[in-house]
């Protein structure tokens, strides 16, 4: 990655599901600093998605960062499935249940984890778990769907957390999930963001690598 440049990951959930071959490809050839992988349970959003078994069979076409965003009711259960199937960071929602103990496992299996917050869930939810996450993920839509409007009622949410995080001290990196564009980018990385998801929006231009590259340098 180039000094100075946006950290860019893209969610494939947008994607064609039977190109999945040719999409990783484009991944692949493309700038882009990790894949995104959206796991939904239908519990904790009204949206199903995929698992393990389907993160795995991708896993071997690809060598980029595998980044699992787990939206699941209680995902301490299934936390070594996807540590298997090749997630390098798994991150898992305030809002769920054993939010702590999932990301204490995780750390325990040497992974990168991180916590996401929910547009309506306070930001002072995350000062318990600064002193144990990799990353903090501010959700910018409610989560289930690719393609939704990126709320700007959250930019508030970032800067606070942005310097929270300023003051604990810790390299936690504050990553941006729904609603990302060229534009929205820009809000965001101004609050203090300095991660972001992508997802309808990659997929969507004409030139996916090209694209990538000019989110980066936004
Ligand atoms: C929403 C997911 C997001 C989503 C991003 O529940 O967590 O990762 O796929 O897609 P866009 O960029 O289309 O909002
Ligand atoms: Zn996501």
């Amino acid at each position: 990655m180039k000094k100075n440049e946006n950290i860019v990951g893209v969610s494939i959930l947008s994607s064609d599901f039977f190109d999945i071959k040719n999409t990783m490809k484009k991944i692949n050839s493309s700038d882009v600093d990790f894949v995104h992988l959206d796991v939904m349970d239908g519990v904790f959003v009204p949206n199903i998605s995929f698992g393990p078994h389907f993160i795995s069979s991708i896993r071997s076409h690809s060598k980029k960062v595998f980044d699992v965003h787990l939206m699941v009711k209680n995902p301490y259960p299934y936390i070594r499935d996807f540590v298997n199937c090749g997630a390098d960071i798994v991150t898992v929602h305030i809002e769920s249940k054993n939010a702590m103990k999932s990301l204490k496992l995780l750390k325990s299996l040497n992974k990168k984890c991180g916590i996401v917050i929910n547009p309506e869930t306070s930001y002072k939810k995350v000062r318990r778990f600064l002193g144990i996450v990799d990353v903090v993920m501010v959700m910018t839509v409610h989560p289930g769907f690719g393609g939704q409007k990126f709320m700007e009622n959250q930019l508030l949410k970032i800067s606070n957390i942005a310097t929270m995080i300023k003051k604990c001290g810790r390299d936690i990196l504050l990553e941006v999930d729904g609603g990302i564009n060229d534009k929205t980018l820009k809000m965001a990385k101004k609050s203090g963001a300095n991660a972001f998801v992508v997802g309808s929006y990659l997929f969507n231009q004409p030139d996916f690598v090209v694209a990538v590259s000019n989110l980066k340098k936004v």
